[in-house]
């Protein structure tokens, strides 16, 4: 039995999160195994990190095997999986841990599907313990953590009965990249998920137990609040999943307040509040580029959902399954999310304002996402006796109910990725950048 077990070892990201596992200043603390279908490619794998199986047991897994699945999780306590496209793959290994009582963390941006986990697993896993936790990468951790962050800082200003109204993320990413199996994921989305599913999993509040007032609509021009210099931006797909996470943690956290109505500062001090809206965005250097990158996103978006013929040249232009950004763009990749956050009018009608910042630095998609995703499996490993009130329930929960400030500071500590609250105090726009 091993603490962690890292599934799709051979795939791109399955290999980076190989690698950071094992170079771990925690490495002494925890056991860590690796799986994949095929040994000969993961033998690979071993060599390449120069690893011996003595140390990290080797596993062979086809998903598509219920009785592979069922064996390899009943070897390990915490469960990493990186077989996407999850729509297509994720659902048998859920269950195997739900079924185990095994916690689980995955690297999906795809609403749809965990709409589905919900639905099916929520309660099995509140049953029988089972920490299962999807959307540990650059979706949707980052959005998350910067709406629970902004919260607690509003907080510790404006007390606990201050809450938020608005909270806006605009993202900067740096030498952004895509690998195969990113790119597999899309087209599955666009090809396999019924049309519905997708319109479903869209809507406002879509995974949350708890539904809250809608947020902004989707538009063409985005700007930063109290930023002085203005930021404009565009509208950019990772929203989908990162709102359908922010607000599922608001609604988890609804939920635990209202069940805790007895401790009324904790009810408080979770609760995002009930005008909770978040919207995000992806920076342009002016509000006339902002217009044209959402146009030409919108039109290529569009191209790819109804003609086949520009899927199948997109296929042939991008990295094939296994494929990713290369050493020297891992390194130099950058990421960095500013959030305003601004809270409800008190009863003299002020308003309070808070600037957070995540700024990663390494490739956003696959080295941060790696780490992120490493650093979320080691809480649960490590940390278990610490994790929030709502974690130790089990379910299926989002990063920042079942990790909170424990993920926070392990993020921080990896060296790669800095996460900063302050408040620009009262309503006078401030210098943001
Ligand atoms: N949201 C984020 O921030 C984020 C970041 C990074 C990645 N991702 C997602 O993570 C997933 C993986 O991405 P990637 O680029 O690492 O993909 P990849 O390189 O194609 O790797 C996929 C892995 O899944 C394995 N696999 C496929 N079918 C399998 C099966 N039936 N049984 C067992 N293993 C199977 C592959 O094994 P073989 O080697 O034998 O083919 C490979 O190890 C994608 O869904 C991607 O969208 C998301």
């Amino acid at each position: 039995m091993v603490d962690i077990v890292v599934l799709g070892a051979t795939g791109y990201t399955g290999r980076l999160i190989a690698r950071y596992l094992a170079t771990h200043p925690q490495r002494s603390s925890f056991t860590f195994g690796l799986a994949a279908r095929s040994q000969s490619a993961l033998e690979g794998v071993f060599r390449g990190l120069n690893l011996s199986t003595d140390d990290v047991p080797a596993f062979t897994v086809d998903v598509t095997k219920p009785s592979d699945v069922s064996a390899v999780v009943q070897q390990a306590r915490v469960v990493i999986n990186t077989i996407g496209p999850y729509w297509r793959w994720g659902t048998s290994v859920v269950r195997a841990c739900v079924h185990h009582g095994k916690h689980y963390v995955d690297l999906t941006g795809e609403p749809h599907w965990v709409k589905d986990i919900i639905f099916e697993l929520d309660y099995a896993a509140l049953k029988s313990g089972s920490i299962v936790v999807p959307c540990c990468g650059l979706d949707s951790v980052p959005s998350d953590v910067l709406a629970f962050i902004a919260n607690k800082t509003l907080k510790s200003f404006g007390g606990p009965s201050a809450t938020i109204d608005l909270s806006t993320s605009a993202w900067e990413l740096g030498g952004a990249s895509i690998s195969g199996g990113t790119f597999s994921t899309i087209l599955t989305a666009l090809e396999d998920v019924p049309k519905q599913t997708m319109l479903a999993s869209g809507r406002d509040f879509a995974l949350s137990p708890v539904k809250g007032p809608r947020s902004p609509r989707p538009r063409m021009l985005y700007n930063l609040p109290y930023s002085d210099p203005p930021v404009y931006g565009a509208w950019y797909f990772m929203v989908l999943a990162n709102r359908q996470v922010v607000q599922r943690s608001w609604g988890l956290f609804e939920l635990a307040c209202r069940a805790n109505h007895h401790d009324v500062a904790a009810v408080a001090q979770s609760s995002y509040g009930p005008n909770f809206k978040y919207e995000e965005f992806v920076v342009q250097r002016s509000a006339l580029y902002a217009v044209m990158y959402s146009t030409i996103f919108s039109a290529i978006a569009g191209l790819l959902v109804l003609f086949l013929p520009v899927r199948w040249f997109a296929q042939r232009i991008m990295p094939s399954p296994g494929e990713g950004p290369s050493e020297k763009q891992l390194q130099t990749g950058s990421l960095e999310i500013t959030n305003i956050t601004t809270s409800s009018p008190n009863s003299k009608g002020e308003k309070i304002v808070v600037r957070s910042i995540f700024r990663g630095r390494g490739d956003p998609g696959y080295l941060l996402s790696s780490i992120i995703i490493s650093e979320c499996a080691l809480a649960l490993a490590l940390d278990g006796a610490t994790l929030p009130q709502i974690s130790k329930s089990g379910g299926v929960l989002t990063p920042m109910t079942a990790f909170g400030d424990i993920l926070i500071e392990r993020l921080r500590r990896s060296g790669r990725i800095d996460v900063e609250s302050e408040l620009l105090v009262g309503t006078e726009p401030r210098k943001t950048r």
